[in-house]
């Protein structure tokens, strides 16, 4: 398809009729008011638009959000030199929109790989480093064609032996000959071009773990680093002026940024039960000597414990989610907009409404929930969750800080009452009707009048619960 650039949208888009219907409704400066009623003409199912495009190509990651969110809120509700923050921004995607506005941005993200990611994705580098770059890997191409018998010595300097259980020796060799190579060229003080490096080697891994594949891991990655530098130099000549661009791995519960700061945040927060995120790159972050336990330890919505009671996961997640809306609040300024997008969850055979938990603790901390937009998600994007099952529609919750909130992260005490509040308007819903979220499935009556005694035992265990990192086996 051709491509066109538009300077004045600065962004990306195809000829298609209603993508450009859809940038022009969003394009000019709107009052705040002007702007929600133009949200409420948006065909939010973006259905054959296209998402992928410049950086935002270079690597896979699970349940982004397509661009045209972001780039919506961005352009409706910010002015240029503005600040978004994504406070849990997976591998980048509000970042990248909002560079592409000339928007200030901040990406937090407790992921160690998806700050990395992100951070690659924003970093523009000049021609010339791309040069150095070129020749350095033309010079490991060669090496490591005839390199195949420092296998051993190789493998015994892999950053974790379990690596070395999943690729066969001629591959697990040229992958660690580009990692030494990379290496080198950090030493040479060039670390834009690491990260970059690294990013293109994560994404081989992925490739590899994924689809299997031959030997040529070399040109495999080689090709990777042409299409990303091919997507940073389309960029570099589209990007007029360069916003500043600030990546922070680190947790969305505790940020680490300035209160009253932001002019928007657009973020789409994980699931509960749905996906551990260190599981799905796990190989990747074993490569680059990523650190995934702690991440593990401090990860939202995982859920590899509370095996025997799934509700107590239910209340862990909305305390975690609590204490990072109550950062949300404290770095947003005031009348400015929080965007929450979230799909529906499934836990015990109960549908786990989460954008509705979201509104209603939003309430006690002053937001104040301006909309809810559903929209279905195009059967192209659709992502599946083992637990939960095919997650194709999800909620955009808008919400308006109208005041600050006085109580911090940190408070124990009130985090858990609010967190019971929701979990016992949760047990009087299910009181009346059991078994929401069954997906074809058969569970006896009983079975499913269970689920009230467990939301009950629950409730009993939430001030242990929702304490950061309480579970024993996290
Ligand atoms: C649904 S994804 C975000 C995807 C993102 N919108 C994108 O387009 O790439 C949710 C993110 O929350 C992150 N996360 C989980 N626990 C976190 C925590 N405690 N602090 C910050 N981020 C966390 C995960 O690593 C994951 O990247």
């Amino acid at each position: 398809m051709k491509m066109i650039y538009d300077t004045k949208q600065a962004t990306l888009f195809g000829e298609k009729t209603l993508e450009r219907k859809y940038l022009e409704s969003i394009n000019g400066e709107y009052s705040f008011y002007r702007g929600i009623e133009v949200l409420n003409k948006i065909v939010w199912d973006f259905k054959d638009f296209t998402t992928q495009y410049l950086t935002h190509t270079f690597h896979s990651y699970p349940a982004r959000f397509i661009p045209q969110i972001p780039l919506t809120f961005i352009k409706l509700f910010t002015k240029e030199e503005e600040t978004v923050l994504d406070p849990m921004c997976g591998c980048g995607t509000t970042l990248i929109e909002a560079l592409l506005n000339n928007r200030n941005s901040i990406g937090n993200d407790f992921n160690p790989l998806a700050s990395l990611i992100t951070k690659v994705k924003t970093t523009l580098i000049d021609e010339n480093e791309f040069r150095y770059f070129n020749k350095k890997l033309a010079v490991m191409k060669r090496y490591l064609d005839m390199d195949y018998r420092k296998v051993d010595e190789r493998i015994n300097n892999l950053p974790n032996r379990k690596v070395s259980k999943i690729f066969n020796r001629v591959v697990i060799s040229k992958l660690e000959g580009i990692r030494e190579t990379l290496l080198e060229i950090k030493e040479e003080g060039h670390n834009d071009l690491f990260d970059f490096g690294r990013v293109a080697l994560s994404s081989t891994i992925w490739s590899l773990v994924e689809n299997g594949g031959g030997i040529d891991v070399d040109d495999l990655f080689l090709k990777k680093v042409k299409s990303m530098q091919n997507g940073l130099k389309k960029m570099d000549k589209i990007i007029k002026n360069i916003p500043e661009v600030k990546v922070i791995c680190g947790d969305a519960r505790k940020l680490e940024v300035e209160t009253n700061s932001i002019d928007l945040i657009v973020t789409s927060p994980p699931y509960v039960n749905a996906l551990d995120y260190y599981r799905v790159h796990m190989y990747n972050m074993l490569w680059l000597g990523m650190d995934f336990d702690l991440f593990r330890k401090h990860e939202i919505g995982g859920h590899s414990h509370f095996i025997a009671n799934r509700f107590r996961l239910l209340s862990e997640y909305l305390g975690d989610m609590f204490r990072s809306m109550i950062e949300m609040n404290r770095v947003l300024k005031k009348d400015k907009l929080c965007v929450m997008v979230v799909g529906n969850s499934s836990l015990e055979y109960e549908l786990i409404e989460s954008h509705k938990f979201f509104g209603e603790m939003g309430k006690e901390i002053g937001f104040k929930p301006i909309k809810t937009i559903f929209r279905n998600i195009d059967k192209t994007k659709k992502y599946t969750s083992a637990d939960i099952g095919k997650i194709d529609d999800e909620y955009i919750l808008v919400m308006q800080k109208i005041d600050n909130t006085n109580v911090s992260a940190r408070d124990d005490n009130f985090i858990c009452e609010v967190v019971r509040g929701q979990m016992m308007k949760f047990r009087e819903q299910i009181k009346k009707v059991q078994g929401t979220s069954i997906r074809g499935r058969k569970p006896t009556k009983e079975r499913l009048l269970k689920n009230i005694d467990k939301i009950s035992e629950a409730i009993q265990t939430i001030p242990q619960d929702i304490k950061i990192c309480s579970c024993n086996n996290k």
